[in-house]
């Protein structure tokens, strides 16, 4: 709560500073050399936003297999008459299931193109009209203007840009709003009560982006939105014998959004990258990571409700401590659930992969504890690589 207040007083002194800059004759541009903060302050992920064939399923899969409580609807009960929009939340994950009525609308073309797959990463600032405006006149392109919604609970400001592929960033507004979701959606009171299963915040949500591509991508995040390069990792930390990847990962000033950036690197084999690109017909987000406080009972309960997870052998045990040293968690119950250990300087994490939650081998969610490591999970790269071959091999796509 007070790291937000920080960057709410931190936002409107940045945007006080700048209206006064500008009054003077000074350009953003001269502003920003001048400027050590953030430029695009952000105060985490608002929503993500799927564009799917069958809306109302979808809901009752993140519901019953992930623990999601479905708190807000809009379709035609609401007067909205070509889409319903599903809106699921898990402490702070809020996610948005929509699917159109109008064969050839948007929404229809997207999921006819890509499968169901992320069409939004919305990101929750304090001023949409001052993000969308500081990030164009940085060279994005506007998707959405900026469009002020009204119900009885107050406004809300959104403003659309776009990234890689056809996914978009949504800037959200809400300060002056006290509804459950955006002006349109009606709260729903449901006899079905879903448990959580611990699933906290969005942790990070990795982009994958076509051969060549990923340092246009991050040149975008740095230039246009304020990020810094955090990590850099090549074909020598993830290269298995058939298969490799190079990745990035960008964050933004105060660390809350996280965006990891792949791109495929040449293998013997087809890279885990150039696959997913195979099948959503372009770039697009290739993983959620939502973090949790116990991965233990996280997963397990996950497991209960039937989803998938990789698999890596059992042999990933054996030099585990070795590897990463005393850790709270019993080794044994780690092996049985199939779950990650890496550590870097700050500490260690554990992590786990699903398996495609689509169709279509595309987006899949990673579950991650976090005990100090700020990283990735370098050192189970090759381990997890090697698992999605096998799969990759048993869908003849390797
Ligand atoms: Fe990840």
């Amino acid at each position: 709560m007070s790291t937000n207040i920080f960057v709410t007083l931190n936002s409107k002194i940045n945007r006080k500073k700048e209206m006064e800059a500008t009054q003077k004759g000074v350009t953003l541009e001269d502003l920003q050399k001048h400027k050590s903060t953030d430029f695009l302050p952000l105060n985490g992920t608002d929503y993500i936003e799927f564009y799917v064939g069958n809306a109302k399923q979808s809901a009752y899969f993140y519901q019953v297999a992930f623990g999601f409580e479905l708190v807000a609807y809009a379709g035609l009960e609401t007067g909205v008459k070509d889409r319903a929009s599903y809106v699921l939340q898990q402490d702070k994950i809020r996610l948005v299931l929509t699917t159109s009525f109008d064969p050839e609308s948007e929404i229809s073309h997207h999921v006819r193109k890509h499968g169901d797959g992320v069409k939004v990463l919305a990101l929750w600032v304090d001023d949409a009209e001052y993000s969308l405006r500081v990030t164009t006149e940085k060279g994005a392109q506007t998707v959405h203007p900026l469009a002020t919604t009204k119900d009885e609970f107050g406004e809300v400001k959104t403003a659309s840009i776009q990234t890689y592929g056809e996914t978009i960033h949504t800037f959200v507004e809400r300060k002056n709003y006290t509804g459950v979701f955006l002006p349109g959606y009606k709260a729903i009171n449901k006899t079905f009560k879903t448990k959580s299963i611990g699933l906290k915040y969005v942790d990070h949500c990795v982009g994958n982006v076509g051969w060549g591509e990923m340092n246009k991508w991050v040149e975008f995040y740095e230039n246009v939105m304020g990020f810094k390069l955090l990590i850099t990792f090549d074909d020598s930390d993830i290269s298995t014998e058939y298969s490799a990847l190079m990745s990035k990962v960008v964050s933004n000033g105060n660390g809350y959004i996280k965006f990891p950036i792949n791109e495929p690197a040449e293998g013997k084999k087809k890279s885990q990258i150039e696959e997913y690109i195979d099948f959503y017909k372009g770039a697009g987000v290739q993983h959620i990571a939502v973090a949790t406080d116990n991965i233990v009972e996280t997963v397990s309960e996950l497991r209960n409700r039937g989803v998938e997870f990789l698999h890596v052998p059992d042999t990933y045990y054996n030099d585990l401590l070795d590897r990463v040293g005393l850790i709270d968690e019993d080794i044994e119950v780690l092996k049985k659930l199939n779950i990650l250990v890496d550590r870097d300087e700050e500490g260690y994490l554990l992590q786990i992969f699903t398996k495609p939650v689509e169709d279509r081998p595309t987006v899949f969610y990673e579950i991650i504890q976090r005990k100090g490591a700020k990283s990735f999970g370098k050192g189970n790269f090759k381990a997890l690589f090697e698992s999605i071959e096998r799969e990759q091999d048993l869908r003849g796509t390797l």
